[in-house]
This record gives C-alpha cells, sequence and structure tokens, in this order.
C-alpha cells in the first residue's frame, strides 16, 4: 500500500490514529517487516545482578563502558570541615560505595531491598579545589576560566566533591544517591545534581557508538584501549575530571537540513563517517578540497577543531544527555551533561576547549551553562578508602 504524506497527516489513510503515530506510521511504512525478537526474560535479570567491582588501583565508572543512568552530585563543604573530617567522611562514603555496588545494602540502608540489583552500578569521587584547600593542600586541578561561549549559572558550577553514580538502572542510582547524601551530610550541603541518560542496557550491543539529543553519534573518536592509558591515567593511577552543562537548542537545531547539521560537525548524521570518508572510524582527512577548493572537512566543523591526534592530548568523553522539563510553549530544556576524563586537565582539556570556545560551527546551537574541576584520586584496596593517600 503506498501512503501519501498528506494523505497520512490528513488522517485520511490511518483515520484513528494519533498524530505520533501516523508520524511513526510514515516512518515505518518504507521499512521491510519489523523484526521484533523476543528478549528472554533471564537477560534482563542479568543487567539488573552485573556488578563492576570497586576496589583496584584505579576508580571504576571512568573507563568502562557508561550505563544508562549517571548522576553527579556535588557538595560544598561545611565550615570547619578539616583535613581529619574529611578523612571521616571519605571512610563513610567508600563504605557505603563499597556495599553498594556489591548488591548489598548500606549500613542503616531504610531501603535495604532497593540495594539488591546494582545494575553495574559504579561510584566515582572527585574532589574539587576547595576540598585541597578545607584540607590545607595544594590543589592538582583549578577552575577553568571562563571562556566568550559560557553562559555559566552557579547552581551548576563548582563543587568541593563530586560523586558520579552510574548504573543501568534508574531507581539504583535514585537509591544510592540518596544512600551517599544522607552520610555526607554532616560534611557539606548539595550544590548540584546533574542527572542524565544514555540508551538503556541491551538496546545497543556493548561498544556501539551512541547518539546524542542532537541525533549524532557521539564517542567516535575517544580514546580506545592502549590508547586509554596515556589519555586518562596518571602513573599514581589518578586522573581528572572535567564537567561541563552544555544546553543544546533543539528548536533551531531542527530547522537545519542535513547538509547544515553535517557541516557543523564534520561527520555524517546517519553513520557518523568524517565527511572525507565511508565509515564511522575512517580518519578525516582535513587535507581533502572539494571542486571549488574548500575544504571537505569545513574549518570551523566540530570536530576539525576538536581533533587530536597525539594519544596523550585525547580526553575521554562520557557525556550523558539530559532533558528536563519543556517550559510553556513546549520549548526543550535538554543538553549533555559533559563529562570527560582526562589525565591533565591543562594539557589536554584546554587546549581543546580554547580551540572550540574561539571557533566552532556547533557553538551556535549549544551553550555552556555548568563548569566544574575535580581531581579523581587513585581507587583503593579492600579495606581502603578513596582519598586516603592524599587526606590520610
Ligand atoms: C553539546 C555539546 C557537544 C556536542 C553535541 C558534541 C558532539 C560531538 C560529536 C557529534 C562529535 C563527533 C563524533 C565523536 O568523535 O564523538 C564530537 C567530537 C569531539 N568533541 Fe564534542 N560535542 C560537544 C561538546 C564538546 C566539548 C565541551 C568538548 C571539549 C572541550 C568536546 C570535544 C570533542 C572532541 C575532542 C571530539 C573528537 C574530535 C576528533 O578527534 O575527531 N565536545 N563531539
Amino acid at each position: 500500500m503506498t501512503v501519501s504524506r498528506r494523505a497520512v497527516l490528513t488522517g485520511g489513510a490511518v483515520a484513528g490514529l494519533g498524530t505520533a503515530a501516523a508520524a511513526g506510521y510514515l516512518a515505518a511504512a518504507p521499512a521491510a517487516t519489523p523484526s521484533v525478537a523476543a528478549v528472554p526474560v533471564a537477560d534482563f535479570q542479568d543487567i539488573g545482578t552485573g556488578i563492576i567491582p570497586f576496589h583496584g588501583e584505579r576508580q571504576s565508572g571512568i573507563t568502562d563502558e557508561p550505563p544508562a543512568h549517571g548522576s553527579f552530585v556535588a557538595l560544598t563543604l561545611a565550615k570547619g570541615t578539616d583535613r581529619a573530617a574529611l578523612g571521616r567522611m571519605m571512610r563513610l562514603l567508600t563504605d557505603d560505595a563499597v556495599r553498594l555496588t556489591r548488591g548489598e545494602p548500606a549500613l542503616g540502608d531504610t531501603d535495604a531491598e532497593l540495594a539488591r540489583h546494582p545494575a553495574r552500578l559504579t561510584v566515582t569521587f572527585g574532589f574539587g579545589p576547595g576540598l585541597y584547600r578545607a584540607a590545607g593542600l595544594e590543589s592538582p586541578v583549578a577552575d577553568l576560566p571562563v571562556f566568550s561561549i559560557d553562559r555559566l549559572q552557579d547552581r551548576w558550577s563548582g563543587g568541593d566533591l563530586v560523586m558520579q553514580i552510574c548504573a543501568d538502572d534508574a531507581l539504583t542510582v535514585t537509591h544510592t544517591q540518596r544512600m551517599l547524601i544522607k552520610d555526607a551530610r554532616p560534611f557539606g550541603a548539595v550544590r548540584w545534581v546533574q542527572r542524565g541518560f544514555r540508551r538503556s542496557a541491551g538496546v545497543h550491543k556493548a561498544g556501539f557508538t551512541q547518539r546524542n539529543v542532537f541525533g549524532q553519534l557521539d564517542g567516535t573518536a575517544n580514546p580506545k584501549d592502549a590508547e586509554m592509558a596515556a589519555a586518562v591515567w596518571n602513573a599514581d593511577h589518578s586522573t581528572q575530571l572535567v564537567v561541563r552543562r552544555v544546553r543544546t537548542d533543539i528548536e533551531t537545531w531542527d530547522l537545519l537540513s542535513v547538509g547544515d547539521k553535517e557541516n557543523s560537525t564534520g561527520r555524517r548524521m546517519e553513520s557518523g563517517a568524517p565527511l572525507t570518508g565511508e565509515a564511522e572510524h575512517d580518519e578525516p582527512d582535513f587535507e581533502r578540497t572539494d571542486s571549488t577548493g574548500l575544504p571537505v572537512m569545513p574549518n570551523f566543523s566540530h570536530v576539525t577543531r576538536a581533533h587530536v591526534t597525539d594519544p596523550k592530548l585525547k580526553i575521554l568523553r562520557r557525556p550523558f544527555n539530559y532533558d528536563e522539563a519543556p517550559d510553556a510553549q513546549g520549548r526543550p530544556d535538554s543538553g549533555l551533561v559533559f563529562a570527560s576524563y582526562q589525565a591533565d586537565i591543562v594539557r589536554q582539556y584546554l587546549p581543546i576547549q580554547r580551540r572550540l570556545a574561539e571557533k566552532d560551527l556547533l557553538n551556535e546551537w549549544t551553550t555552556p551553562i555548568g563548569s566544574a574541576v575535580f581531581a579523581v584520586p587513585p581507587g583503593c584496596a579492600e579495606g581502603g578508602w578513596i582519598g586516603e593517600r592524599v587526606l590520610a
């Protein structure tokens, strides 16, 4: 059956369907018979019981595949929280994280049942410049400068301690967040919480590049396997975290043609391939010009400006989408809780961010509204605690 777009939208061909259903029909119409394979229930249970080990030389939640849900909780330390108090706080929070990531309730857990499905739960702790000040120590990280593109709001910026809580289940994240905040309360106040999401577990095969709220494949050029060590980890197994809240203007992005979207990024919307290539992981060729002599990868495309070849200068992007309630006119409040891990923010992140702030076509549709930096201490062995080498 052929159905014209007009017939669908005027309801003639699919009378009784809502607009959304009609639009879905329209999109699905040309495709072959959809394949909906039944997934055994056991697979879902596996997702619920998945465990990522908490203990180790390095903290978890960094180079492991990001799960479906992430929450970043930043605290402002209470006045007078000194080095000894920080040690007590980190012992307590580490103990909570150890238990919860194993699928066991935290001490004094009032909803023990909610702890039973860790769903690949990770809790990663980062120390902001203020924590080092409180401890009387020199901070390895400093706030980023304010860039011309920034429209930063205090409510999404700064923080003395961050807890990055990730799992394949939103209720697990919620429960863990509540337990950690309860135990952190004597030491500080919640400064901001940023929650985000990616595709649910099982929607894609592991390792598949995810799409962001703009519909782009996001994560293609991330460091892989052997590159990870140089990009992310210092010799002492510490790393550094940047969290930027970047609002995306989806309403104006929607007005662009696919070609314009591709030029702003330098990659194809459908395949993620660079404009000079065929497949997602083809290397972009920044020298290639078209028949008019212009570079095929536009000079100001996001990828052209952000591109890094030296593995020691790459950053590991681990962003989550956010999508809060739209305003009364239905305009989305969406974007990325952009998180990146790198061994050294000044050496790796700053030059990229400077280039993007100076010129990046994508800036037209994106606005940084929050910014925070954290040093991420090494992991710990059983019986130890996160931050022991910094604060003990
Ligand atoms: C809403 C904000 C952003 C969006 C929608 C976005 C989107 C993208 C997309 C679609 C790609 C190409 C595919 C890929 O390699 O992942 C990309 C690449 C990249 N982005 Fe972003 N990005 C954003 C913000 C940022 C920020 C804040 C930075 C760091 C300052 C950044 C750094 C990079 C880097 C380093 C690459 C890889 C470039 C390469 O070597 O090819 N992005 N981004």
